[in-house]
């Protein structure tokens, strides 16, 4: 049996009556930019986070950019988030003028260690971001600690963590900022490249709506010089359509995680850990292994797709040689990178397949 790592068909094909009506809806309304649709997606998204304002995005890349911009971020600031994630987080950070301190990852969860933070900030210090990587918050009350004593800003990257929580609630997950992608692959995930910030502060979520739209104010006034960061009407309908089903598809995916870890119960297949206090949406079910590379060869011979989620950490890619860290400076993530391996996660997987890939895993590493 094929298994692929995510099958965007199959999900379509449970939902493909609501997606061509809406999709045929948006075209035939001519309405691509802005309107009702898209007005009414970023309200139903910020409820749907616990977030008061919701200001939707181009991607999840700009949506970091603009948040770093409409704090008021930029050359001469530092910023600090961890090493393993994906480049995005830290392109944001660059582009508004700022500088990337990396900290270390906690090992067992391979999140942010909010015990690493307070050591890496400086008088130049603005913000952190943490990742809530693999759709598990970060341990949000020792960062939000850290940040108000230190008066820094907290920018969530929640581009992998739609509808996860932290003690019980998904308000508990949200930073100063929160920004999230709609990527095709995530767990809400549009028809192209799509994002969205989320915020509490109506001045902050106005700037954000401002910057986004090339600084303007209405057609041709521009207060500012800003971008071209909108989320297009199209993506924000498909979106809107399928964030009805966005709680259904995660408990599908908690479950097959459970399937997974009571499967793996011996140390030759030790999974990414969900912490005590939060809950997860599974976006990528990561296990760990001593013999990462092998075991991904002899699952990728039984058609059975993996990742690796990532296979270089961040301070140690090329891109990042003038930050000048070098090799040891973040052990956890470091290891972490050699024995991380992501297995099939997607609502539609079923039983039969969660199985198989346990049982080549199991053959693999036996
Ligand atoms: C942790 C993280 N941050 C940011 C992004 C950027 O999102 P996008 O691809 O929508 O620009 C992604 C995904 O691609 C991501 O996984």
């Amino acid at each position: 049996m094929r298994i692929p790592f995510v099958d965007l068909k199959a999900q379509y094909a449970t939902i493909k009556g609501e997606i061509d009506e809406t999709i045929n809806a948006v075209v035939e309304s001519t309405q691509f930019i802005g309107g009702e649709r898209l007005a009414t997606f970023e309200k139903n998204f910020a409820d749907y986070t616990e977030a008061r304002y919701g200001v939707g995005c181009s991607s999840g890349t700009s949506a970091i950019h603009l948040a770093l911009c409409a704090l008021g971020i930029g050359k001469g600031d530092e910023v600090i988030t961890a090493c393993n994630t994906f480049i995005a987080t830290t392109e944001g950070i660059t582009h508004s003028g700022a500088k990337t301190v990396f900290v270390d990852v906690i090992d067992d969860t391979q999140n942010i260690d909010p015990e690493r933070i307070e050591a890496a900030i400086t008088p130049r210090t603005r913000a952190i971001i943490p990742v809530h990587l693999y759709g598990q918050p970060a341990l949000m009350d020792p960062i939000r600690d850290i940040a108000s004593r230190h008066g820094l800003k907290i920018i969530a990257d929640a581009a992998q963590s739609h509808g996860a929580e932290y003690k019980g609630s998904r308000r508990e997950t949200l930073g100063d900022i929160t920004t999230y992608s709609f990527y095709p692959g995530k767990n809400l995930g549009a028809y192209g490249d799509a994002g969205m910030v989320m915020t509490d502060d109506s001045e902050l979520a106005d700037r954000m709506r401002l910057l986004a739209n090339h600084g303007r104010y209405d057609k041709y006034s521009h207060i500012e010089e800003g971008y071209n960061y909108r989320l297009d009407t199209l993506q924000a309908a498909i979106l809107d359509v399928k964030l009805r089903h966005l709680d259904r598809w995660t408990e599908k995916r908690r479950s097959h995680a459970v399937r997974y870890a009571e499967a793996f119960t011996d140390e030759s297949i030790r999974p990414v850990q969900e912490n005590p206090h939060c809950k997860s949406v599974y976006h990528l079910y990561v296990v760990r292994l001593t013999d990462r590379d092998r075991a991904m060869e002899a699952l990728g011979s039984r058609s059975i797709a993996t990742g690796v989620h990532y296979p270089v950490p961040l301070h140690l890619q090329k891109a990042y040689e003038y930050l000048g860290y070098s090799e040891g400076a973040f052990p956890n993530a470091e290891k972490a990178t050699r024995e991380i391996l992501s297995l099939p996660m997607f609502a539609e997987l079923t039983n039969e397949m969660v199985d198989e890939v346990i049982t080549a895993l199991k053959e693999a590493v036996g």
